[in-house]
């Protein structure tokens, strides 16, 4: 059976100035989910963007929105975020003391629960919390900034990850450097779900379906 692959432009590298537009223009270019990082300037040393410039972005999108918390109290985030109009909630194994509390808040949210996993760490601290998350994202560059370089070494956790998925419905997301050359790679170890940044917004509006497609590989 083939799984289609879910193409998430992140905005982080779209024009701030336009973002409305500019999730129009992925949405005809055949995104499949819109990937929004969420920075607080100290899980990671960058500040993006928050739930109230999310809920204006709503207004414009039926697009699934998915959220991926790069802070350090992911949970004082999760009404916020849901309320500003979130699909999907994802969170950093490495901000969560409680990580079981996290996700069953997100959960209770009715928003699909994700874990990211940073570079570092061992996808085996997912195996007693898989029956309650919808998505595990493996980052494949250190997070906090777009166009960074995939790292090649995590191949493997991607494939690692796979395995212990197993028949669960969760979704393999990668995050980090994907290209039309790096997505082949993150594809064949078992990935799914794809963010890219850069390698959509770098070109012009009327590449962004080119761009899509060459990511999505077919
Ligand atoms: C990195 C973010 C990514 C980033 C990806 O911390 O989580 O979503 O926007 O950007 P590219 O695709 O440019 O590496
Ligand atoms: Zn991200």
């Amino acid at each position: 059976m083939s799984i289609s692959t879910i193409i998430a432009p992140s905005i982080l590298a779209a024009n701030f100035g336009e973002l409305a537009a500019e999730i129009k223009q992925v949405e005809i270019a055949g995104a499949d989910w819109i990937h929004l990082d969420v920075m607080d300037g100290k899980f990671v040393p960058n500040l993006s963007f928050g739930a109230p410039v999310i809920a204006s972005l709503r207004k414009n999108s039926s697009s699934y929105f998915d959220a991926h918390l790069m802070v350090e109290n992911p949970d004082k985030l999760i009404t916020d975020m849901k309320q500003a109009g979130c699909d999907g909630i994802t969170v950093h194994f490495e901000s969560c003391t409680h990580l079981d509390r996290t996700i069953s808040a997100i959960n209770e949210h009715d928003c699909r629960a994700g874990v990211a996993l940073n570079p570092h760490t061992s996808v085996e601290n997912l195996t007693h919390i898989l029956d309650k998350i919808g998505l595990i994202l493996v980052m494949t560059v250190n997070p906090g900034f777009g166009g960074q370089q995939f790292i090649a070494s995590i191949v493997n956790k991607i494939e690692q990850a796979r395995g212990l998925i197993g028949d669960r419905p969760i979704q393999l997301q990668v995050d980090g450097g994907i290209t039309e050359q790096t997505a082949p790679l993150a594809i064949a170890a078992g990935a799914n779900n794809l963010v890219a940044g850069s390698a959509i917004f770098e070109a012009d509006a009327d590449q962004y379906a080119s761009r899509i497609k060459a990511i999505r590989g077919k």
